[in-house]
């Protein structure tokens, strides 16, 4: 659907409920992070939407807003938090389970902490081998357990008061699958609903209640949920907005950071080897090779698309890229990522670069929950639905509107997309570069 400019953006009044199916670490790392930013205990770093200027007309017209004052966005004040998990600890049990954040910081947020619960999950063990739950939903097919979680929906809008939902998915990530005949169509879908259809996973499930009943649903993880035909077809015919996958932090942040740089300046590559030592319970999923064969395929794309080999074929026609995970539950959600990277430049002459980033995941992870909430609900509120391409700037793998495009995967180009996209709805030019002597 073409993007509207200036258009009749509903105004962001009420309160929005953000779902995220999954309270583990990122989840409770983003709604303890909110509730200490709303208290001023904290400031949203890394967060686009809270901190992000972005600027209007020319260079000399001094006029650089920050996105929450420019776009109509739902203020912090207003959201309220829910979601579902495996385990029935609250917000405040899972938080200090998941050991991102110190202490003291939860002890201050203790209560509100505390009354967020999470309802009982979909889940099957098929799908997350490493995992055993104890908080979980049973129903006559996948179809009644769909519709008990749009039950819970319906409830948890109503005891909040919420105007408007939307559901981020923050689980652990899937086994590897790719997707078949019941993926294919809506009508095949409802059927393999209704059939319990093996293929089915449980986050489409997730992904089709919230669907159903209009809520801009983003998927956090690599496995498939709103990238297959159904839920496309879905998100179309009730006007919901959709984006995924993988949140884009670590290793493939700095990869998407990197990479762009050497292409800018014609430097060739020959190899990228990454590998990662990680010990949270991401880690542990992780460590079932079904559900690391998700994450490989998603973490591996990126490199192709911002090289384009086969137009530069001496430059990166023959690169060998690696990447590992392994789980070493010492370093518990404190990542250490290391990259090798080897390069050549003028003559073909070879050299090297060591990156290792000793990162803290959630923490990375946390402020693109928010922003990916946040801009999702201004879709919505704009009008637009289908897959969500302007948000690629969150996604280790951005989905495409049309399965033959490739995604963009360069931060500054996606960054670029995002403010022009924000520019455009807003009835303001987009800005070009140009120069000076033409636009300034
Ligand atoms: N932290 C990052 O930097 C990062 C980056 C990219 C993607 N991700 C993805 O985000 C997701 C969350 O990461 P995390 O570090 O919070 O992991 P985590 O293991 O701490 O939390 C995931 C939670 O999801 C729950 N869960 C699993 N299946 C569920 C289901 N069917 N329904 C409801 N809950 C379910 C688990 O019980 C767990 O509490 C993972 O899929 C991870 O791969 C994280």
């Amino acid at each position: 659907m073409p993007l509207e400019r200036n258009v009749d953006i509903a105004p962001a009044s009420g309160k929005l409920g953000i779902l995220l199916p999954g309270m583990g670490a990122v989840g409770t790392t983003v709604i303890s992070g909110v509730l200490a930013i709303r208290r001023g205990l904290a400031q949203p770093i890394g967060s686009l939407t809270q901190m992000g200027t972005i600027r209007l007309g020319k260079r000399t017209d001094d006029n650089v807003p920050l996105i929450k004052d420019y776009a109509p966005l739902a203020s912090l004040d207003d959201v309220v938090f829910g979601g579902w998990d495996l385990f029935p600890d609250d917000a405040y049990v899972a938080a200090s389970r998941a050991g991102v954040l110190d202490g003291h910081l939860l002890e201050q947020l203790g209560e509100e902490l505390r009354a967020i619960r999470p309802m009982p999950a979909v889940f099957e063990q098929a799908y997350v081998k490493n995992l055993h739950g104890e908080h979980l939903k049973s129903g006559a097919s996948k179809m009644d357990l769909a519709d008990q979680l749009g039950e819970d929906i319906q409830r948890f809008s109503d005891e909040h008061g919420c105007d408007r939902l939307v559901a981020v998915w923050c689980g652990s990530t899937e086994v590897y699958r790719q997707a078949t005949a019941v993926h294919q169509s809506l009508e095949a879908f409802e059927q393999g609903l209704r059939d319990s259809d093996p293929d089915i996973a449980p986050s489409q499930i997730y992904a089709y209640a919230c669907l159903k009943l209009g809520i801009p649903y983003a998927n956090g993880a690599p496995n498939l949920s709103v990238d297959i035909p159904a839920m496309l077809e879905l998100a179309r015919a009730n006007g919901v907005p959709v984006a995924g996958k993988d949140f884009k932090t670590g290793q493939t942040l700095m990869k998407t950071i990197l990479a762009p740089g050497f292409k800018a300046r014609m430097l060739g590559v020959r190899g990228w080897y990454s590998t990662n030592i990680l010990g949270n319970r991401d880690g542990e999923v992780l460590d079932d090779p079904e559900s690391f064969k998700a994450k490989e395929v998603s973490k591996l794309g990126v490199l192709d698309t911002i090289f384009e080999p086969d137009r530069n074929p001496e430059l990166y026609g023959d690169i060998t890229h690696v990447v590992r995970i392994n789980y070493y539950p010492p370093r518990g959600d404190n990542k250490e990522g290391w990259d090798n990277i080897d390069i050549f430049g003028w003559l073909g002459y070879p050299m090297q670069i060591k990156v290792d980033f000793l990162c803290r995941d959630s923490i990375l992870a946390a402020p693109i929950v928010l922003d990916l909430a946040l801009f999702m609900d201004l879709a919505k509120r704009a009008g637009m639905s289908g897959v969500q391409e302007w948000l690629s700037f969150y996604w280790k793998s951005p989905q495409t509107p049309k399965p033959d495009l490739y995604p963009e995967h360069d931060l500054f180009i996606q960054l670029m997309k995002l403010k022009n996209t924000l520019r455009h709805l807003m009835g303001d030019d987009p800005i070009t570069h140009l120069g000076a002597e033409y636009y300034d």
